[in-house]
C-alpha cells in the first residue's frame, strides 16, 4: 500500500522518471525515494498520441518492486488509454492520469479506473483551454497541467502556465474541490516558487532533479 496523502496544499515532489538514468534504473529509483521524493511520475507515450516511444508496463512493475511504498504516478501520453489502463494499475499504478485530448470516452474511462481502486487524473495540454475540463472537475482526483507540448524531457517552462495554474487553483477553491493540482514539465529551482505560489499542489521535475548532482537537495528547494 502507497503513502497516498492527498492533503491540498502540502507540496509533494515527483521526479519524473524518464530523466534518471536507464543503466542504474534501480538505484536511481531507490535513490530519489531516499532522496524525499513523495512520488514517482511516470511518462507512458505511445508514439502516436505524442511524437515520442517511451515504455510500457514492465518499467512500472520495475518502479514497484524496487520502491513497495512510494506512490506511483502514471502519466499515459497515449491514445485509447482505456485499453491500457488495467495493465497499468496491475503493474502498481497508484494514480492513472489520462489525457482529455484523447479520443476516449472520459465517463468510460474514470469509472474503469475508479472501480480499480485507483486515483483518476486527467490531464490537459498547453494550447487546450481550462473550459475542456472544468465541468468535469468534480470526477477526478487529480488534474496534471501541461506547462510543456508533451513528448519531450528537458523543455521549457511554458510561462503562460501561470495564469493557467493561477485560474485551475481558484476554482478549486472557490468550489471546494478534492482536487489536486499537479504541473508538469520543464519545472526547475528556479521557476518552482511561482509555480507553488500561484497554487499547484504537486510538482513534477525530470531533469531538474536528475540532472543534479544532489538530489535530496534538488528536492528540498523545490519544495521550498
Ligand atoms: C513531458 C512529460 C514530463 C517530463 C518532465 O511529456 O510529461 O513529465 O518528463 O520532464 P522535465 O522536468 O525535464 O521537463
Ligand atoms: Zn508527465
Amino acid at each position: 500500500m502507497s503513502n497516498l496523502d492527498l492533503t491540498r496544499g502540502k507540496i509533494k515532489i515527483a521526479p519524473s522518471v524518464l530523466a534518471s538514468n536507464f543503466e542504474n534504473l534501480k538505484d536511481e529509483l531507490i535513490l530519489v525515494e531516499k532522496s524525499g521524493a513523495d512520488w514517482l511520475h511516470l511518462d507512458i507515450m505511445d508514439g502516436h498520441f505524442v511524437p515520442n516511444i517511451s515504455f510500457g508496463p514492465q518499467l512500472v512493475d520495475t518502479a514497484r518492486k524496487c520502491c513497495p511504498n512510494i506512490v506511483l504516478d502514471v502519466h499515459l501520453m497515449i491514445s485509447y488509454p482505456e485499453k491500457m489502463v488495467k495493465e497499468f494499475i496491475d503493474a502498481g499504478a497508484d494514480i492513472i492520469t489520462f489525457h482529455i485530448e484523447t479520443s476516449s470516452d472520459f465517463q468510460e474511462t474514470v469509472k474503469m479506473i475508479k472501480s480499480m481502486d485507483t486515483l483518476v487524473g486527467i490531464s490537459l495540454n498547453p494550447e487546450t483551454p481550462f473550459s475542456a475540463i472544468n465541468s468535469i472537475l468534480n470526477q477526478v482526483d487529480i488534474v496534471l497541467l501541461m506547462s510543456v507540448n508533451p513528448g519531450f524531457g528537458g523543455q521549457p517552462f511554458i510561462p503562460s502556465s501561470i495564469d493557467k495554474i493561477k485560474k485551475i487553483h481558484s476554482y478549486i477553491e472557490k468550489e471546494n474541490l478534492n482536487v489536486l493540482l499537479e504541473v508538469d514539465g520543464g519545472v526547475n529551482i528556479q521557476n518552482a516558487e511561482e509555480i507553488r505560489e500561484s497554487g499547484a499542489d504537486v510538482l513534477v521535475a525530470g531533469t531538474a532533479i536528475f540532472g543534479s548532482d544532489n538530489y535530496a537537495k534538488t528536492i528540498s528547494l523545490l519544495r521550498g
